[in-house]
């Protein structure tokens, strides 16, 4: 590859298919992950001829179905192989059956653990068509991406319990926040923050958690110093407020792992919904593969119904370009999404698939 920094693969570039070439692992997983990611593939793959590059795409099977009829969550063999690709597509991993903790602490959490992907990037912008949660937000008012800790906190697995189903039982999870891990974080959202308006909003809770919020704060102050920043703050309950009632106020939001979870499922149904919602678990040190995946989880009531909203996945896809270093055609992929929600969504998987294809193919044609 000749990207520069990325771990790369430069001979399995296909013939013809220009100077760069990425190995791309596909987790298709449960549920409506493989309808919403083939959309996906097929958009990565139109760009990818539009705009010159090679993508050679590897599918591996994980996920609920895998393990009931397995026993396997995450072999170590398949997470040696993860290892080796340029970035990993997920859809979704969930099946009803599964005990709940096998597949989000086996699976998930275990990827963002083994491949360091501190930065959990969840943009949250109101596009054409689309009706938010509050009406009567403008689009220019909903556009704000939220920089989630995604390996630290009340993730990290602290904890335990004790003199379980007695009446003395006892269970504690505690929140891990290490300088390092804090400062990495905020040092992404910062460089992001320069990068949009210069806007970086701390949220956490800090009048209550004492120890973590007093961290947080300190360390991300000194980050946004360094960066030519002003740093604003905003308790996370008062955020949950200020996102319905006034959004403006948020640009790049840097937060920690449980309040970032929360606080994306929330910027999600303000700008339409979790079928709209991208991701991507990155490590911005490149020493490994990021990891993108629409928000929405696997829905299995409405899997193989041909309705699944592909949006979310292939605004991941874009966002996995992007990091890529392939801006250009995640920009395409972006304004595709645009395009066919601003011209009626429709209501299949494969009439957004059609409509897709079309919208970048008459990108490429007036090129
Ligand atoms: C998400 C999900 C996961 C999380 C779960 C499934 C482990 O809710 O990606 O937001 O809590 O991070
Ligand atoms: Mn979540």
């Amino acid at each position: 590859m000749t990207t520069g920094d990325h771990a790369g693969t430069a001979d399995l570039a296909p013939s013809g298919a220009g100077t760069r070439a990425y190995t791309i692992a596909h987790l298709p997983g449960d549920g409506i992950g493989p309808e919403v990611t083939e959309v996906a593939r097929d958009c990565v793959d139109a760009v990818a001829a539009a705009r010159g590059f090679g993508v050679e795409w590897r599918s591996y099977s994980l996920g609920g179905q895998h393990y009931l009829s397995t026993g396997e969550v995450l072999p170590a063999g398949v997470l040696d192989e993860l290892r080796k690709a340029d970035a990993i597509l997920l859809g979704a991993v969930g099946t009803p059956g599964v005990p709940p903790g096998v597949l989000e602490r086996g699976l998930l959490l275990r990827l963002r653990a083994e491949l360091d992907l501190y930065v959990n990037l969840r943009p949250s912008k109101l596009r054409p068509g689309v009706i938010g949660a509050v009406g009567r937000h403008p689009a220019a008012d909903l556009d704000f991406v939220i920089v989630r800790e995604n390996t630290e906190g009340l993730y990290a697995g602290a904890g335990g319990t004790v003199h379980r189903g007695a009446a003395s039982e006892c269970a504690t999870e505690e929140s891990l926040n290490t300088r390092a891990g804090v400062e990495r974080c905020v040092r992404y959202a910062a460089g992001l923050a320069s990068r949009r308006g210069g806007r970086l909003t701390l949220v956490h809770k800090d009048n209550v958690l004492v120890h973590a919020g007093d961290l947080w704060r300190r360390v991300a102050g000194e980050v946004a110093a360094q960066a030519g920043l002003t740093l604003e703050y905003a308790h996370v309950d008062a955020a949950c407020l200020y996102l319905v009632d006034d959004p403006a106020r948020f640009d790049v939001i840097v937060t920690d792992n449980l309040f970032g979870d929360i606080l994306s499922d929330l910027g999600a149904a303000l700008t339409g919904g979790l079928g709209v919602a991208p991701s991507g678990n990155l490590n911005p040190d490149r020493s490994g593969p990021s990891v993108f995946e629409p928000v929405h989880g696997s829905a299995p009531d409405i899997a193989g119904t041909g309705r699944a909203n592909p949006a979310g996945a292939v605004l991941s896809a874009a966002l996995m370009l992007d990091h890529l270093g392939e801006p250009q055609a995640a920009a395409d992929l972006d304004a595709a999404v645009s395009e066919v929600l601003g011209s009626g969504a429709p209501a299949t998987t494969s009439g957004w698939d059609d409509a897709l294809r079309a919208a970048l193919s008459a990108t490429a044609g007036a090129r």
